[in-house]
């Protein structure tokens, strides 16, 4: 058992300055190169490749409103694309290399490969990281930050028997994987101050969703505050003792080690444990040691009762349009299409500017889909045919959104702030690279 990782930060190369705004542009550059991990001792080393070697990749953590370009060199054997996922990205850099960061609304980001049927090789070798903004209305909350400020990214891998990573390229279903890792590293502890946290949650697997607990010793659950989601800030701190997060999705929690000095915390997972055979090990995380000194107070008061005031769309009735996730002759599809069928693959033309409420339908029970809307933030109005919209859920803009097996989700968004062709798909990574992918074409004219 290693200690938990973290991805290095990443500072930029140049900073310039740009006559028309009068604002200075960050250039960054990371470099696609493979490296290697080993990860059972005496067997091979699992063969990677990851932004500037690493896996995860590097974390920006950006100021909102700061411009900032990142070139990508890919010296991989394979065709990459980056997706900074949850930015309002223009159409032609919503799925390639340079990406401009506009002020737009507090988000937390995360970057990851988006290349056509590549997407779950790529990330899944370790093409994926942190991409964090923050701004001042955020840093007068006082939440713990710097060392008491987590990224943790999950991933849950499956391993050959010599050691190498077993490859996802020619599953057609889902890759659940048994060895749950956290920032690269499986089964981790980290060792923490007796006193709160900030944990930044991201789910990089291609195909597990997870349902965390935090266990003490005695197997009690310690109650956390969710306080942010896929698009930043929640209205308000939520108190669970549980968190769900699928592929792609990102909560954040505050969690308060200061009545458990000197114990061990494990992180459970209760969701999709032995999904096979021998997968009885993924109902654990990771650990928390906690030590016997608070070394600094900072961030470490009560939580402020308000967060934020959450740009959530105004509030309509009906519903604008309807999209069947489902398996259908061994093809997994979107309203009958694949991203394949070029011809209709553009399902809808939402007027730019416009609300809608988007019906999001898993009719399967064998499957469950987390859909994501490139562009956009929704939130969450309904869920029928399982869960509940989940008390935290309600709090928060998302820009995925788990729908379980038989599950029918309404989410409602303004179509804004760009025209173009943008994806929507689902984002177990081996259904989005077997085309469970399709397309609208935001426009000024209404359809
Ligand atoms: Cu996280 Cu279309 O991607
Ligand atoms: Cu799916």
């Amino acid at each position: 058992e290693k200690p938990l990782p973290f991805p290095p930060e990443k500072s930029p190369k140049a900073t310039y300055y740009n006559a028309t705004t009068g604002q200075s542009i960050d250039y960054y550059e990371i470099d696609i190169k493979p490296f290697e991990q080993q990860v059972y001792p005496g067997l091979k080393p699992a063969k990677l490749v990851g932004y500037d070697g690493v896996s995860p990749g590097p974390t920006f953590r950006m100021e909102r409103g700061r411009e900032a370009v990142v070139r990508f060199r890919n010296h991989g054997d394979k065709d990459i694309s980056v997706h900074l996922h949850g930015s309002y990205s223009r159409a032609p850099f919503d799925g390639w290399a340079e990406d401009v960061t506009k002020p737009g609304q507090y988000k937390d980001y995360w970057y990851h490969d988006h290349a056509i049927h590549h997407t779950a090789e790529n990330a899944y070798f370790g093409q994926a990281g942190f991409y964090i903004l923050h701004d001042q209305a955020e840093d007068a909350l006082k939440l713990p930050s710097g060392r008491y400020d987590l990224p943790l990214a999950l991933a849950s891998k499956q391993y050959n028997k010599d050691g190498t990573l077993f490859s996802p390229a020619s599953e057609t279903v889902s890759l659940y994987g048994d060895v749950i890792h956290v920032n690269g590293e499986p089964w981790p502890y980290f060792k923490v101050e007796p006193r709160k946290y900030r944990l930044r949650w991201l789910d990089t697997s291609i195909s597990r969703a997870f349902k965390l607990t935090f266990d003490d010793p005695s197997n009690k659950k310690i109650p956390f505050h969710v306080i942010a989601s896929d698009a930043g800030l929640m209205t308000k701190p939520v108190q669970s003792d549980n968190l769900e997060i699928a592929m792609a999705e990102r909560w954040e929690i505050v969690i308060d080690f200061s009545n458990y000095k000197g114990k061990n915390i494990t992180v459970k997972n209760a969701r999709d444990v032995q999904a096979d055979e021998d997968y009885n090990s993924s109902n654990k995380v990771m650990r928390f040691v906690v030590g016997s000194e608070v070394t600094s107070q900072d961030g470490n008061g009560n939580l402020p009762s308000s967060l934020r005031a959450v740009p959530f769309p105004p509030t309509k009735s009906g519903v604008d349009r309807h999209f069947k996730f489902e398996r259908s002759n061994g093809m997994w599809m979107v309203n009958g299409v694949t991203f394949s069928d070029v011809k209709n693959r553009i399902l809808a033309k939402p007027e730019r500017g416009k609300v809608e409420i988007w019906e999001l339908e898993n009719s399967s029970g064998g499957w469950s889909h987390p859909v994501h809307i490139h562009l956009v933030d929704f939130q969450i109005l309904s869920r029928s045919g399982g869960r509940s919209v989940l008390p935290y859920e309600k709090e928060a803009l998302k820009d995925v959104v788990l729908l379980g097996k038989s599950e029918t989700v309404r989410v409602i968004a303004r179509y804004a702030p760009y025209d173009g062709v943008y994806m929507f798909h689902c984002h177990n990574l081996i259904h989005e690279d077997h085309d469970m992918m399709a397309a609208f074409n935001v426009t000024s004219l209404a359809d």
